[in-house]
């Protein structure tokens, strides 16, 4: 059996009166891997943002419905934005480090949130993170370095090391591995499956083959209506709803 973390119901999203997702109902499981899918344009960036409430931050936008996450409705009243985007991490398409050291990167939630009890603890958890990601071998001996001077395919880890510091209970990913090379890809893909025994993983991807490589569920959108939800071997190969098989084939997005 599967738990669900995030439940859905009647969820809208806008940008002023524009209404670009529309009622969604969804369910997503804890330590699983969800992937968002569909033609540009359609609402998984805008779908993904509204569950951890960064889509209010943009000027004009706005949310209606309820998005419960570990049963809590994190629209509800007197609920704190920052405490909800502290639990429910996010990365984006292009790797953001923060122009700091690489230290202070991965440091920055566990101070922010006052993780650390002591200065060693704070390395371990620096240590942790980069471990789990695979980056400890490549910057040991550099933390003090500038995060900017790493790759590409390493910046996009060292932001994913930068959510799991802050020890949040689900990690966001928009299209993380666009920007990067088959190589990067591949570990980061290898990193996804990984964190899903920890974490609710939720990927936005446009890649059928990634979807079928590292997706437990996907949740199809069109127009910012969900339209289909399944596993990859369903949706992929025998949808049920036409305009997922238009996409599949070609003829959408
Ligand atoms: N800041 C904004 N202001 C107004 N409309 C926006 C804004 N951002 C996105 N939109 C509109 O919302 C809709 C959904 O955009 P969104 O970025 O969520 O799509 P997407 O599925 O992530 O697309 P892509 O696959 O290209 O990333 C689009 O019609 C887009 O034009
Ligand atoms: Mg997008």
């Amino acid at each position: 059996m599967t738990d669900d973390i995030f439940r859905c119901r009647k969820v809208s999203s806008y940008f002023g009166d524009k209404k670009i997702i529309k009622e969604v109902d969804l369910s997503i499981s804890d330590r699983r891997v969800t992937a968002f899918m569909g033609p540009s344009g359609c609402g998984k960036s805008t779908i993904l943002r509204t569950l951890n409430r960064m889509h209010e931050t943009t000027p004009g936008a706005h949310v209606t419905g309820e998005v419960f996450f570990a049963s809590e409705n994190i629209y509800g009243d007197g609920v704190d934005p920052v405490d909800v985007r502290a639990q429910i991490g996010m990365v984006f398409q292009k790797p953001n480090p923060f122009p700091k050291s690489i230290f202070n990167n991965i440091a920055f939630g566990p101070r922010v949130l006052g993780l650390a009890a002591s200065r060693s603890d704070l390395e371990a958890r620096v240590e942790g993170a980069l471990k789990r990601v695979g980056l400890w071998d490549d910057v040991a001996d550099r933390l003090e370095e500038s995060a900017l001077g790493l790759s590409g395919g390493q910046q996009q880890r060292l932001v994913i090391a930068r959510a799991i510091a802050a020890e949040p209970r689900a990690i966001l990913l928009d299209e993380p591995c666009s920007a990067l090379d088959p190589n990067a890809t591949a570990r980061v893909e290898a990193l996804i499956r990984e964190l899903r025994e920890q974490y609710c993983v939720v990927i936005v991807t446009h890649s059928l083959a990634q979807a079928g490589r590292v997706a437990d569920d996907i949740a199809f959108f069109h127009y910012g209506e969900m339209i289909e939800f399944g596993p990859p071997k369903k949706i992929l190969s025998d949808p049920d709803d036409q305009r997922v098989k238009d996409y599949l084939a070609g003829r959408t997005g």
